[in-house]
Parts: structure tokens; C-alpha cells; sequence
């Protein structure tokens, strides 16, 4: 899939987006090494807190179906802003994947492309852990 091709995928989720709360529309597209493409939409709940991120829901298909080695991802929302990922989708994202390239898109289809380390410095990841737990 082209690049311009993963933006579109990632435009085309934000008519599957559950945000009646927040009228926040996110879509998300994701690339595995293997040119795999998975897609995802915010899902949000009348808790609030269990509300499930465009990317994590993107990531999360993506793994269940054997994929982890993200290469990377187009966000895409219906705002002036380039839509960036939250620090909770960073933090996810880079568990499996701290090499990939994140592309933020506005709603006018320009974007904003950084590598996620630039996101998230100081991230944490498993080299903060005990060897032996
Ligand atoms: N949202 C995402 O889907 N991805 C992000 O990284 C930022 C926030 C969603 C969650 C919620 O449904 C809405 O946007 C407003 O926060």
C-alpha cells in the first residue's frame, strides 16, 4: 500500500468511529513489516474510561492476528490539528514497535511525520525490568 493509500484507509475509518460522547471522530490505519494493513476507530462507553483508542484498536487486530513488527501508522481526525496519538497509544506502540514511523494527518490530508521515539522520549520500555520476575 502506498503512503497516500495508508491516509486514506485511515480517513475512510472516521465514519466507523463510536464517539457519540466526545464527537471526536479518530481513524487509524497500520502497516506490518509484511505490508499488512490493519484499521481501527475510536470505540468510546457511557464509563468512559473503557473507551478504546483508533491506534490500540488498530494495534490490537493487528496483533491478535500475528502481527507485531509495526512499520507504521496513519492517524487521521476531522480537526485543524494534525491528529496526534495520546500518550497512552504511544506508550502502547512502543512496546512493539519503537522504530516506527507515526504520520498525523489533519483534516485537510496534510501531515505531520515523526518517528514515534520523537513522540515519546524516555519511554518505558521492558529494559526497566527486573531480568528475573
Ligand atoms: N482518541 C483516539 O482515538 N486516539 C488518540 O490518540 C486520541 C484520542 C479518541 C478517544 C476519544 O474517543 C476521542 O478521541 C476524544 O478523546
Amino acid at each position: 500500500m502506498t503512503r497516500e493509500e495508508l491516509k486514506a484507509a485511515a480517513v475512510s475509518m472516521l465514519d466507523m468511529a463510536y464517539c457519540p460522547y466526545s464527537h471526536f471522530p479518530v481513524g487509524a490505519a497500520l502497516e506490518c513489516s509484511d505490508g499488512t494493513v490493519y484499521t481501527g476507530c475510536n470505540i468510546e462507553n457511557a464509563g468512559y474510561s473503557p473507551t478504546l483508542c483508533a491506534e490500540r484498536n488498530a494495534a490490537g487486530k493487528a496483533i491478535s492476528e500475528g502481527h507485531k513488527d509495526f512499520v507504521r501508522i496513519a492517524v487521521a481526525g476531522r480537526c485543524d490539528d494534525f491528529c496526534v496519538p495520546c500518550g497512552v497509544c504511544r506508550q502502547f506502540l512502543l512496546e512493539f514497535a519503537p522504530d516506527m514511523e507515526v504520520i498525523c494527518l489533519n483534516s485537510k490530508g496534510e501531515e505531520l511525520a515523526l518517528p514515534l521515539k520523537e513522540l515519546l522520549p524516555y519511554g518505558f520500555d521492558n529494559t526497566y525490568l527486573p531480568k528475573e520476575n
